[in-house]
């Protein structure tokens, strides 16, 4: 679908690379000729995946937890290490957990806004101050989830995902004179590991809740990224792109009792 070459001499960080729709997306930008590190909090996790994406080719792997600023600003000095210089950031890393808006504790509440929210904005800082501003070239890429019509059964998490929305909207434009590009995938209910934590009720009935009747697959919200990450895109920023079946705009994957 796109030339193999595609990404050739192109520099590429994903938080979160070491499993689900990160990895993915790390092969695919691989396959198409990119250097692509990864990061994420799990030692193990992130050797175990970088291990396996060399057989692709050029990839690095570090561990980051994207709550630290100083994390990143050295994640920053080992990527200019590596491969010189970076061109494309993908804000990928973040995790929640279901629970009803009345039974979030204010700890629960802080850790999701903490790191959806707070954690994208301190990579994304540190790596358009360290590479993209100076450079005058970039492109980001944030994954935030499906938040059409708020986000019933994680007011947290949609709660943060609205506010890297925003965000995305608001550097596209600050950032537009330093020739970067900001951009946004909404996932709708993919099938990847970030699934596995959802009870199994809720994932036998979200199903019919999909317009499409299936999930989304890991590799559809990859081609995204790649797409727009891709000079296909030139033209595009300060956008949110839903991969959902279809979903925000039918049904809701939560039941209200
Ligand atoms: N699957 C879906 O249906 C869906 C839908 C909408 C949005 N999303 C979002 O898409 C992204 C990828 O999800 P996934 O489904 O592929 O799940 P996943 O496998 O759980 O991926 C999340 C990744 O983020 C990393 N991470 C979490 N907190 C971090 C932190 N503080 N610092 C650095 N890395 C961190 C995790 O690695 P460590 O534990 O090693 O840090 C993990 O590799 C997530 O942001 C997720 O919320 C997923």
């Amino acid at each position: 679908m796109f030339q193999p070459n595609l990404f050739k001499d192109k520099n590429i960080f994903i938080t979160g690379g070491g499993s689900g729709i990160g990895y993915v997306m790390a092969k695919q930008f691989l396959d198409l000729g990119a250097n692509v590190a990864i990061a994420s909090r799990k030692q193990d996790r992130i050797d175990k995946a970088s291990a396996e994406l060399r057989a692709f080719g050029n990839c690095y792997g570090t561990t980051l937890d994207i709550r630290e600023e100083d994390e990143s600003a050295r994640v920053a000095d080992e990527i200019k290490k590596e491969f010189g210089s970076l061109d494309i950031l993908i804000n990928n890393a973040g995790g929640q957990f279901p629970s009803a808006a009345k039974d979030i504790t204010p700890n629960g509440w802080r850790a999701v806004i903490n790191n959806n929210l707070n954690g994208t904005f301190l990579v994304t800082q540190t790596m358009a101050n360290q590479f993209f501003i100076p450079q005058k070239s970039g492109n980001i890429i944030n994954i935030i989830a499906e938040i059409y019509r708020g986000f019933p059964g994680m007011a947290h998490t949609g709660a943060a995902r609205a506010g890297v929305d925003n965000l995305t909207k608001t550097l596209s434009i600050e950032w537009i004179t330093y020739g970067i590009r900001v951009n946004a995938i909404a996932p709708g209910i993919i099938k990847s590991s970030g699934l596995e934590q959802y009870p199994e009720q809720f994932l036998k009935s979200i199903y019919d809740r999909i317009p499409m009747k299936r999930l989304g697959t890991m590799e559809e919200v990859g081609w995204l990224a790649v797409f727009l990450a891709s000079p296909m895109a030139s033209f595009i920023t300060g956008e949110t792109v839903y991969v959902d079946g279809g979903q925000r705009l039918w049904g809701d994957a939560w039941e209200i009792k």
